[in-house]
């Protein structure tokens, strides 16, 4: 059942291109138009909404930051996206003109559950990006977009997660589409990218050997800091989550422009710290704050792992470690630059003995509030 792989986990992230397209399949036609019947929000409604709230948990929710970026530049409206464990007990404001976005692997998850109730009966839309067919989220939800990712039996989500980010990607750019924006070149252009996501994530999974010898050999560290902007930044998070709940070390995911305001201070001779570097086509003057960024932090010490796409230059002499990713478009790269932290926690825990697919007081689905 586990395909030849030691663990489920190894399984799943090797059926990530798979899990990619099939998440895309019969969702886009011939022309490059995005079409998402299945949402059986009407595009009138579609186009009244004014605000966009984003509730999950863990894994999920890093999806949920992700995907603010995109719904923000690719649709104009705003989007905020909050755990689900806290989005209720603060008393927030929604109405009838407000998109709920409820992103769940499982379904099952009460908070997600518990928030999306909430949104429901102060009157706003609820749609769910769900991998379960059936199950209670997408049950008590007024739409559902199904991931097509397959069961995930490890507790740590790594296909699930991409096929949420898929998701909310076409959700995305299927606002933008029914709505009209300026971006509506750029939005046919990246629907088309899409496509080529799959055969990217192969890529990168043939390319990790190094990334795995590089994790055996941090088996004794205690802590690694990930660092990201923009939408690196939600991937720097995750990465961090995958290291906690695989290796049990101490790992912390920050905006790399916060570091001068405190963590910084953590920086010390030897520390592991990997860096999600974003395009330096497209947004470059992110791309070049964050390459100061790693000169300052190599200058005090932190050994520099970093995740940056082909052709990118300007980052190699302060890279004790280079990863490759391929190019994409600027809000796409966390279907890529995801995918060497998933090797490197799963190879980190295997190496400190851990159990990979059972992680110690995890449970998959978290049923409980
Ligand atoms: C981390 C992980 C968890 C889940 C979270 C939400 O690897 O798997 O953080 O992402 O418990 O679960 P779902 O998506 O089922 O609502």
């Amino acid at each position: 059942e586990k395909g030849g792989y030691d663990y489920f986990m190894l399984k799943e992230i090797a059926e990530q291109p798979k899990a990619v397209a099939d998440t895309l399949l019969g969702r886009i036609d011939a022309s490059g138009v995005l079409s998402l019947d299945e949402v059986r929000i009407p595009p009138e409604v579609l186009r009244e909404v004014d605000k966009v709230v984003i509730v999950a948990c863990g894994t999920a929710y890093h999806a949920g930051l992700i995907a603010k970026y995109a719904i923000e530049h690719w649709t104009r409206i705003p989007c905020e996206t909050e755990l689900a464990s806290e989005f209720r007990y603060r008393d927030p404001i929604m109405d009838r003109r407000t998109l709920v976005i409820a992103v769940s692997q499982s379904g099952e998850t009460m908070d997600t559950l518990m928030a999306l109730r909430h949104a429901r009966e102060q009157g706003a839309k609820v749609l769910a990006i769900c991998n379960t067919n059936g199950s209670t989220i997408p049950r008590e939800s007024d739409a559902v977009l199904y991931t097509h990712a397959g069961p995930e039996v490890a507790v740590a989500s790594t296909k699930a997660f991409l096929t949420q980010l898929v998701a909310c990607y076409l959700v995305a750019l299927y606002l933008g589409q029914v709505r009209g924006t300026k971006w509506g070149d750029e939005i046919r252009a990246v629907v088309k990218e899409l496509a080529a996501i799959g055969t990217q994530v192969e890529q990168v999974l043939s390319t990790m050997e190094p990334v795995r010898e590089l994790a055996r050999g941090l088996a004794d560290q205690n802590t690694v800091l990930f660092l990201g902007r923009h939408v690196g930044y939600p991937v720097a998070l995750e990465g961090a989550l995958k290291l906690k709940e695989l290796a049990y070390m101490h790992a912390e995911g920050f905006a790399a422009g916060e570091l001068k305001h405190g963590p910084i201070a953590l920086i010390e001779d030897g520390l592991p710290v990997v860096v999600v570097v974003p395009s330096p086509r497209g947004r470059s003057v992110l791309h070049d704050k964050i390459v100061s960024n790693i000169q300052e932090i190599r200058a005090r010490g932190a050994r520099t792992i970093v995740i940056a796409e082909e052709g990118d230059e300007a980052v190699v002499p302060y890279a004790d470690h280079l990863v490759r990713i391929p190019r994409t478009p600027v809000l796409l790269q966390p279907l890529v630059s995801t995918v060497p932290l998933q090797v490197f926690a799963c190879e980190l825990a295997t190496a400190r003995g851990n159990e990979v697919d059972q992680p110690r007081n995890l449970a998959k689905s978290v049923t409980v509030e």
